[in-house]
């Protein structure tokens, strides 16, 4: 049964990508603007926001099962709404197979929620997947609370169209929000308590704009006017486009000392021809240049990247390519996928699809060699000392967590608290973390 009453609570879940972490936190500061207050960890909220993911099939069908899992023992079930890119991709569709969903929200309208909520309550359902004209971000309240590090959303959508690839449709065309406005938001974030910002975009270095003096400006040029506040000590930016790696940008890395050594540039294959099939409009070697020329202005780079494994028509051979430029890059770390066909994709009607037990086999052989990766670059860190920023309280007591600059994963012991920077020591690697002592 459909609820169809006002909501006192709420919860969001988040799938997917930084782009939806950063949309589920602008939500839930929506909703407890609407007077809705978060759900106490472990109760049952009024009003349950999944927002969901669509760049893999077993995403979508999360969200089938998640929904279904909502409905409780007794027939009745939480107001529920769909936002994401589910919910942009399939709309009445979700209405149709989901008679309990009251609320379908794309990315580019969730500033919209709290009147769906309103129709949702008087028992009228809803779908909104208009990319309007008006930002949300403008209709958005303003930042109040977050940890020592925030994600700042600077650039949404994708004109590349790689052709295994939902984003362009799910996201729509690329836009870079007005230099201002980030700056502003930089500047709330960090008398928020940030101390980290993490600039985000489906292609972050692909944004520009026009800085205070009118003059054009690229990624660099904003970081370079970021790393100008107080209080904000460390800069990141992810997920970045091998295209859109400018001179300026690469110079950035070598100049800017608030900027992290990290730098995720996913490649996806390293054949040239699976390459071309993907309309990745980059070549192995280019894209090894430009590794090269960042890490000539800052050697210690630690580097990280996506891959696709099984694309239709990839052969042994080509595989084999894609393991190789893995041995020759040396990534910290990296995320690798099986190609999941996604409806109305170019890729997905492509001739010579992959047999899942193939895919399954390339994928580990893939993960063995990253982990391998990893681990020697995780080694070869041990013995240098770093600052780490605190994130959270390790398993142990008297443990931390934290975040080398080169985004590792640090496990330390000692008197600190969240978001402190502290110096230590890394004495021990694995594959996935670090041990450290405090100097
Ligand atoms: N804009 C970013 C990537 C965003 S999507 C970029 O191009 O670098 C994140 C990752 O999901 C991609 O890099 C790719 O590795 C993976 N991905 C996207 N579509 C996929 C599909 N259909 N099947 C499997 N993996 C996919
Ligand atoms: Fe998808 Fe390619 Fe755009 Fe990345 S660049 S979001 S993989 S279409
Ligand atoms: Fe998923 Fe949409 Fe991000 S499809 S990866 S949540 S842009």
């Amino acid at each position: 049964m459909r609820a169809t009453t006002a909501p006192k609570t709420y919860r969001v879940k988040s799938f997917g990508c930084q782009m939806n972490v950063y949309d589920g936190e602008r939500m839930a500061e929506l909703l407890s603007q609407q007077g809705i207050a978060p759900a106490p960890e472990g109760a049952e909220a009024d009003l349950v926001v999944l927002n969901t993911c669509h760049i893999r099939e077993k995403a979508v069908d999360k969200v089938y099962s998640d929904i279904g899992r909502l409905r409780r023992e007794d027939g009745t079930a939480p107001l529920i709404a769909v936002a994401g890119c589910v919910a942009q991709a399939e709309g009445e569709e979700i209405m149709a197979r989901a008679p309990t969903v009251s609320m379908v929200v794309g990315p580019q309208a969730y500033h919209r929620l709290p009147a769906m909520i309103a129709e949702a309550a008087a028992g009228r359902r809803a779908v909104d997947t208009d990319m309007p004209a008006e930002t949300k971000f403008d209709a958005l309240p303003a930042r109040r609370k977050v940890g020592p590090g925030a994600f700042l959303t600077v650039q949404e959508g994708c004109d590349k169209f790689c052709t295994y690839c939902v984003v362009p449709h799910t996201r729509g065309a690329e836009i870079s929000r007005p230099f201002a406005d980030v700056a502003a938001e930089a500047q709330r974030l960090v008398e928020a308590g940030a101390k980290e910002l993490t600039l985000i975009g489906q292609n972050v270095n692909a944004w520009t704009g026009k800085d205070a003096n009118g003059r054009a400006a690229g990624l660099d040029g904003l970081i370079r006017h970021l790393a100008e506040l107080p209080g904000l000590t460390r800069i990141r930016y992810t997920t970045s486009h091998p295209n859109d790696m400018t001179e300026e940008l690469i110079a950035a890395h070598g100049e800017i000392e608030k900027l992290m050594p990290f730098l995720h540039l996913p490649v996806q294959s390293g054949s040239d021809r699976v390459l071309r099939a993907m309309n990745r409009s980059h070549t192995t070697s280019s894209y090894l240049r430009t590794l090269d020329r960042v890490r000539a202005v800052r050697p210690d780079i630690a580097l990280s990247g996506d891959f696709i494994v099984g694309f239709p028509g990839e052969t042994e051979d080509e595989f084999r390519e894609t393991l190789a430029l893995v041995e020759a890059v040396g990534y910290a770390q990296c995320f690798s996928f099986k190609y999941s066909p996604r409806p109305g994709t170019p890729a997905a009607t492509m001739d010579g699809q992959i047999a899942p037990q193939e895919m399954d086999e390339r994928l580990q052989r893939l993960q063995a060699a990253l982990q391998r990766s990893s681990l020697a670059f995780n080694l070869a860190s041990v013995g240098k000392r770093c600052t780490v920023m605190v994130e959270r309280k390790g398993k142990l007591p008297g443990q931390w967590l934290g975040k080398s600059p080169w985004l590792q994963s640090v496990h330390f012991e000692g008197a600190a608290g969240l978001g402190d920077l502290v110096e230590v020591e890394l004495t021990q690697g694995g594959p996935n973390s670090l041990h450290a002592v405090m100097v």
